[in-house]
């Protein structure tokens, strides 16, 4: 969406992995010092996005939204005031039907969904300082023209509001549809391209909740071609940090967002994050590789078997591979320069792990841990796009 902002992929944190609909204006001023204090904000991890169940469950007599009162009681301006003064940004949470997901799915009190109100809430939220706004479709209904139309309402909103507000949609329940049918870049600034994220490597399901790290891959890779500056697919928040995967695989779902051109949204809590988890969010190798004006998205050069290699061109003419070991033991995943769209003579590789750098003539390869990635920066010679196959096959469709 040509609105000026998210040229490259948002990053930032937001509240729903963690603490779901526990939330309150205290947690959320900690976790905003947290993310200054241990220089989070400091590597591009600025937008604080307050998730579902912020609002008051009733309307103010005008129809205005309106804060909790009880969890928000110095109300949302000040919210964003208190982000502002830390050089962070503000985003919030609302949907396109009556109901938030919380309120549809979870009991959650209220109807207190834009519908009907549109214009009256993006005045709302550009009035409080919001500069994102992640805005969710929540009922297992919509034809694809429906969600087109009722999306592009808000985006209409926001940009009559005069503010830049990055605009996050989800089509919920029918991306599998909506994703591959559609290229979401006219209507919204991110698209969601799965149901949610969860802390595990596989849940064994492309199109099913709650999706593991593997899975979200296995749908988002061929979307590629829809990535650019203004328009990026979504495949969810970080699990990083949370459990339930091996520090391999939490590193694994790092590089592969890098690459993948997604929004870092860091999902833990900041405040208790240790060393091995700022570790992996800090990386500033993959953070570069992630924020390249060029805004492309990895697209796939191999999937042999259980081996696959994306390769994603970068704007000074660099390219970065991602050599992913998709199955349960140790094995060399291999591509070569040719294969990556570099010609010449000699290149340095640079890994974005360990930092070292090494010289090929042309092969490029690692011998990579299950469910590892490794991701080199590749320079040197001259770049074309890579060469990638036009049809791909989900890894499900791949075992039969
Ligand atoms: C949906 C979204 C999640 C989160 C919840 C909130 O499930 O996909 O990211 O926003 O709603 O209820």
């Amino acid at each position: 969406l040509d609105n000026g902002v998210a040229r490259t992929p948002p990053m930032g944190w937001n509240t729903w992995n963690t603490f779901g609909c526990n939330i309150n204006e205290t947690l959320i001023r900690q976790m905003a010092d947290a993310i200054v204090s241990k220089g989070l904000r400091d590597l591009g991890y600025k937008y604080v996005v307050v998730d579902d169940c912020w609002f008051n469950p009733n309307r103010d007599a005008q129809g205005n939204l309106q804060g909790d009162p009880q969890r928000f009681p110095s109300g949302m301006k000040a919210l964003g005031d208190y982000l502002h003064a830390r050089g962070l940004l503000f985003g919030i949470y609302q949907g396109p039907l009556d109901q938030t997901c919380a309120q549809y799915f979870d009991s959650y009190p209220g109807s207190t969904g834009s519908l009907g109100h549109e214009y009256q809430d993006a005045r709302q939220f550009a009035a409080w300082g919001v500069d994102y706004l992640k805005y969710d479709w929540c009922s297992p209904t919509g034809s694809i023209s429906e969600q087109v139309a009722r999306f592009a309402i808000m985006r209409d909103a926001l940009a009559a509001t005069g503010r830049p507000i990055v605009y996050s949609i989800n089509s919920n329940s029918i991306h599998e549809k909506t994703g591959p049918q559609r290229n979401w870049s006219d209507v919204a600034n991110l698209w969601r391209t799965t149901e949610d994220i969860t802390n595990a490597w596989d849940t064994g399901q492309t199109n099913g909740y709650p999706m593991g790290i593997q899975n979200i891959v296995d749908v988002t890779v061929p979307l590629a071609g829809y990535a650019a500056p203004g328009g990026f697919n979504d495949p969810d928040m970080l699990e990083v940090g949370n459990g339930g995967m091996t520090d391999t695989e939490m590193r694994s779902h790092f590089a592969l967002w890098a690459v993948l051109a997604a929004p870092l949204m860091m999902g833990n809590d900041v405040r208790s994050a240790g060393a091995g988890t700022l570790d992996i969010l800090k990386n500033g190798n993959l953070i570069a590789i992630n924020q390249d004006p060029l805004g492309r998205q990895a697209v796939q050069v191999s999937h042999d078997g259980t081996r696959r290699v994306l390769a994603k061109r970068l704007a000074n003419g660099d390219v970065a591979v991602a050599l992913f070991n998709e199955g349960s033991s140790t094995t060399t995943v291999s591509t070569s320069a040719a294969a990556i769209g570099k010609t010449g003579t000699s290149f340095t590789l640079r890994d974005s792990w360990t930092n070292a750098t090494s010289t090929t003539t042309g092969s490029i390869s690692a011998s990579v841990p299950a469910h590892g990635t490794v991701v080199y920066r590749v320079s040197g010679g001259t770049t074309t796009d890579p060469s990638t196959p036009t049809t791909f096959r989900l890894r499900s469709e791949s075992a039969g």
